[in-house]
């Protein structure tokens, strides 16, 4: 089901350079449960209305660009939002210029404070059914498409208000993350929910490409660039022309096609390699990365300029164990996945108690796509008809009761050996795991001595390792 994004609280921008000015809107405007902001240029005006307001009031007359020249901006990243100019110099010009532009209402100064109320209050109803239509017409071009999105934690609901809000515009989106919280998945929402979802959604992986390959991928090439191009080829950029561009881990890119890719996005051109000429592609971009890259700026492993540019509207996915309430809906959601598959041909009702409330509380260092993993291994161990908490202690490497109701008591020594060789094999697993079988770096990261270490995966028979 689509929620429809509103909030309670009708937010006004008003752009106004002259603060006097400013101040006397706001007083006219304040109403109720309304929150007024206001900007001085039209250059914040814009980063403020991208985060998402119900009406925007601006003077004509501002620094840098002037209220219809925002306008236009506004309207070229596809952002509906209402806007009503108040100006002193009201000519006939101007004001048609104003109404082609996408102008609501000009509105000449001075006013009367009644009729400029009315306007306004006319102006957010406005808004208001346009948005309404807006998601009627989104809801009936997703029919049959379910949402992807599970969750019904406070932190995935405003998750999923910002990607219904942004994918009513054509704003460049970046989604921040560990790995498993569902990034990519969020990417294909945006799209979908999106005027583009009739084209393609087109991923780009850069941490799976290798680097010189990458450049080739996005932007194609000519015949003959280099030995081995025998044909050209369009590239994914090109592929994804009309639809939806997803360049998965941003922060693995290397600088010098940072650069490249910062002006295709300021320019919407690029040149594939061993060409001339310059192909322009309509794409939106949808960037992720599961790094901080204000960090990786300021190692000089990424672009700056290239932070800000792809920074415009980002979104967090929250890991899950800062969502445990999530925990329960998502592993009832896998295993209809994996019950309806064809491998399992054994019916699972679902989980006990006790399992769902082991579940909620292991911490998820691999996010969803860990609890999907682990959903489908219980499946596989499960005699009865629903997944118990043993299972999962077991699944999950956690400890089991060492002392059994029944009575029976292991010796405390013996106990404590099993456990720990439990963890340790599980903890070495993932250090292998996260470092790509690199065992100085797997050192190096678990602050352990590198003989130290290599003498533990030895004792556990790890021996995949590259010694
Ligand atoms: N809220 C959710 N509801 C349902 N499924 C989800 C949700 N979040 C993630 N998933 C599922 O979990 C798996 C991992 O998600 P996804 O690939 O989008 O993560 P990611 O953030 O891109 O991870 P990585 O950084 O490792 O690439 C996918 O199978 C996805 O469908
Ligand atoms: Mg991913």
């Amino acid at each position: 089901m689509m929620r429809v994004p509103q909030r309670e609280r009708a937010r006004i921008l008003i752009v106004e350079d002259d603060p006097v000015q400013a101040e006397a809107l706001s007083a006219v405007l304040a109403a109720g449960e309304r929150e007024i902001l206001v900007a001085a240029d039209g250059e914040t005006g814009l980063s403020l209305a991208r985060a998402g307001v119900e009406l925007i009031v601006a003077d004509y007359m501002l620094p840098g660009m002037n209220g219809v020249q925002m306008v236009r901006r506004l309207r070229e990243e596809k952002l509906a939002t209402p806007v009503l100019i108040v100006s002193g110099e009201a000519t006939v010009a101007v004001a048609v210029e104003a109404m082609k532009a996408g102008v609501l209402d000009f509105v000449q100064k001075p006013f009367d404070v009644d009729f400029f109320r009315v306007r306004v209050a006319q102006a957010l109803e406005l808004g208001r059914t346009a948005q309404e239509l807006e998601v009627l017409r989104r809801k009936l071009q997703r029919r049959g498409k379910p949402e992807l999105i599970v969750g019904v934690s406070p932190a995935i609901a405003q998750v999923r208000y910002l990607i219904e809000s942004v994918a009513r515009t054509d704003v460049d989106v970046a989604l921040y993350g560990e790995t498993g919280t569902g990034k990519e998945l969020a990417a294909r929402e945006v799209h979908e929910y999106s005027q583009r979802a009739g084209g393609s959604f087109v991923v780009v992986d850069c941490a799976a490409i290798p680097e010189l390959l990458l450049e080739n991928e996005l932007f194609g090439h000519e015949a003959g660039a280099y030995t081995g191009a025998d044909r050209k080829a369009a590239g994914l950029l090109a592929e994804a022309d009309g639809g939806t561009v997803f360049i998965d881990e941003i922060g693995d890119m290397p600088l010098p096609l940072q650069s490249k890719l910062l002006r295709f996005l300021q320019t919407k051109e690029f040149r594939r390699v061993g060409g001339s000429r310059q192909t322009r592609v309509d794409v939106r971009v949808v960037a992720a990365t599961n790094r901080e890259l204000e960090t990786e700026v300021a190692r000089g492993r990424f672009r700056q300029d290239l932070f800000y540019r792809i920074n415009v509207f980002p979104i967090r996915l929250p890991p899950l164990r800062d969502r445990r309430e999530d925990v329960p809906l998502l592993a009832h959601h896998f295993l209809r996945g994996v019950a309806s598959g064809k491998d399992v041909g054994r019916p699972i009702e679902g989980f006990t108690p006790e399992a769902l409330a082991a579940l909620a509380a292991h911490d998820w260092p691999g996010n969803v796509r860990q609890l999907e993993n682990v959903v489908r291994r219980l499946v596989v161990m499960t005699e009865g008809p629903r997944i118990g908490v043993s299972e999962c202690h077991a699944v999950l490497g956690e400890p089991t009761a060492t002392v059994s109701p029944a009575g029976t008591i292991e010796p405390f020594h013996q106990a404590r050996a099993e456990v720990l060789a439990r963890f340790e094999r599980a903890y070495l697993g993932s250090l292998l795991q996260a470092t790509g079988d690199n065992v100085a770096e797997a050192a190096r990261r678990a602050g352990l001595d590198r003989k130290n270490l290599w003498l533990k995966l030895k004792r556990h028979g790890i021996a995949r390792a590259r010694l």
